[in-house]
């Protein structure tokens, strides 16, 4: 069933609960998140980011992603990760993503209010949700234009009051694409800003938080984690365990089977911990 993050965030925030958002590259990993999910009963978030869209492109992810989606048995949110130009939002917004991240995170802070404002009116408009980001959460690598920059609370107040966004990215020690989980999360600043907004919260780079402190995250009214790095590894991993296991296997269906059972187990184990 295709619905947005206010279907699903605020419930979560408020309960203490969290909700995984996996990015996918893919149809295999589209049909593994979603059997993790069935097989648990939770909902999902299956997010497209910059490389994905550039890749196959807003209509093609769409097409990939919604149908799945709105067969499978629990609630499905199709959203579209950090994009940073309306014109890319509002494709998808056309193409029946239910939810976007509009990432003014760059902007200077009045800058990122009002064209998230902007974008979030026409986001609501498509019956769609919209996520911010105030602060500026970093890359291990990649993305050179992006800054490193702690969430100042009195921002994230501002943000969650003029931005008109339903969840809110903040930056509190995370990184985007660790391998490993060795980020030292600023616990104290999560506790200051989950004490001025009831927004729901969202954290990125969740590969690199120990399931310790996710834990602790997700009772700070951070209700959806932005899930990547772990999948890819999962991936290429098992799909190399695949091919060398049988170096005359050329079909297809028979090598990714292996694959979607890592990727399956590998969601499956995220969302336990968040769920
Ligand atoms: P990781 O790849 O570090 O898990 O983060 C994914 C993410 O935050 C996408 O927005």
């Amino acid at each position: 069933m295709l619905v947005n993050l206010n279907d699903m965030l605020p419930a979560a925030a408020n309960a203490g609960h969290a909700v995984a958002c996996f990015n996918v590259f893919g149809n295999e990993e589209v049909v593994a998140v979603l059997a993790a999910a069935e097989s648990l009963g939770r909902g999902v978030i299956i997010a497209c980011n910059k490389d994905m869209a550039s890749h196959m492109g807003v209509v093609g992810f769409a097409g990939m992603v919604r149908g799945l989606a709105a067969a499978a048995s629990v609630p499905v949110c199709v959203h579209l990760d950090h994009c940073y130009e309306e014109e890319t939002v509002f494709a998808a917004l056309r193409a029946g993503f239910t939810s976007v991240m509009f990432d003014g995170s760059q902007l200077t802070l009045e800058d990122n209010i009002a064209r998230t404002a902007r974008v979030a009116l026409v986001a609501h408009a498509f019956g769609a949700s919209i996520e911010g980001e105030i602060g500026s959460v970093p890359y291990t690598e990649g993305r050179d234009h992006i800054r490193s920059e702690l969430t100042e609370p009195s921002d994230a107040l501002a943000f969650s009051q003029r931005s008109g966004v339903d969840a809110m990215a903040i930056s509190v020690g995370n990184v985007h694409r660790l391998q490993t989980s060795t980020s030292e999360i600023d616990f104290e600043r999560v506790a200051q800003i989950a004490a001025l907004t009831d927004l729901p919260l969202v954290i990125h780079g969740s590969t690199g938080i120990r399931e310790a402190d996710l834990l602790r995250l997700k009772k700070l009214r951070v209700a959806k984690f932005n899930v990547g790095t772990t999948m890819r590894m999962t991936f290429a991993r098992s799909l190399r365990a695949s091919l060398d296991a049988d170096l005359a296997q050329f079909d297809r269906l028979v090598l990714m089977k292996p694959v979607l059972a890592a990727l399956q187990a590998e969601g499956a184990r995220v969302m336990e911990v968040l769920g």
